[in-house]
């Protein structure tokens, strides 16, 4: 039995593990039997990369979404849980931030103590796509133009009509934002997009 791919799979957790499946170089039946489980475990891990939103970003996402104390904001994909902690911080709203790292749940956990809104916010380690989001008023993401069109579906099933979500960057495919909004942050040229679910979904939103 060979052994070989075993190390380029533990380099790989965490950071990137879609592309692993295509390049292991599986040459086995024996092998493949070895790593699949592997390959399955990796595959739960985070599809996208942490980046934190600039918090003047973050900011301009939750203006845009004419955030209130009225609100619950969920941040699928929360990293550092800096969007929810800024929704309760400075908008007085409450929050949920979903990541599947569970060091960043942790984090999230801890700078919401330092920042006292632990009691507005929550911080939940969970693959976002089994992520129940119907509480939410507003959703914010970043994340990647494929994950977001693989969410669309499952948030447009489970958010409330009027609900408003704010993209960081990628667009839902052929769903027309109701605006887009450009940020001169300090790092570089941020894009927003702005969607409100509607009452009645077309069908190929579905
Ligand atoms: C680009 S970062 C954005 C962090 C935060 N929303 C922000 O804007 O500062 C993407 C986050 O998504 C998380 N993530 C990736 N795949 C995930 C999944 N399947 N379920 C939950 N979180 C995931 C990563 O751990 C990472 O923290």
């Amino acid at each position: 039995m060979r052994f070989k791919p075993v190390p380029l799979l533990v380099a790989g957790v965490g950071v990137c593990s879609w592309g692993m499946t295509t390049v292991l170089p599986i040459e086995s039946g024996g092998v493949l039997q070895t790593v699949a489980p592997i390959v399955r475990y990796t595959q739960q891990f985070a599809q996208v990369p942490y980046e934190p939103t600039p918090y003047p970003v973050a900011e301009a996402m939750l203006e845009l979404a004419k955030v209130t104390q009225d609100d619950v904001v969920y941040d699928l994909g929360s990293g550092d849980g800096r969007i929810i902690i800024t929704a309760a911080q400075k908008f007085g709203a409450r929050g949920v931030g979903i990541d599947i790292n569970s060091q960043l749940v942790e984090e999230s956990r801890e700078n919401a103590r330092k920042a006292g809104v632990s009691d507005r916010v929550q911080f939940l380690k969970q693959d976002l796509f089994k992520a129940d989001v119907r509480q939410a008023t507003v959703v914010t993401l970043y994340l990647l133009p494929k994950i977001n069109l693989k969410l669309r579906p499952i948030l447009l099933r489970q958010l409330k009509p009027g609900t408003r979500i704010v993209s960081h960057e990628h667009s839902m495919g052929d769903w027309k934002p109701d605006q887009i909004v450009k940020i001169d942050a300090p790092d570089r040229l941020h894009t927003l997009y702005y969607w409100v679910v509607p009452k009645e979904i077309p069908e190929y939103l579905k």
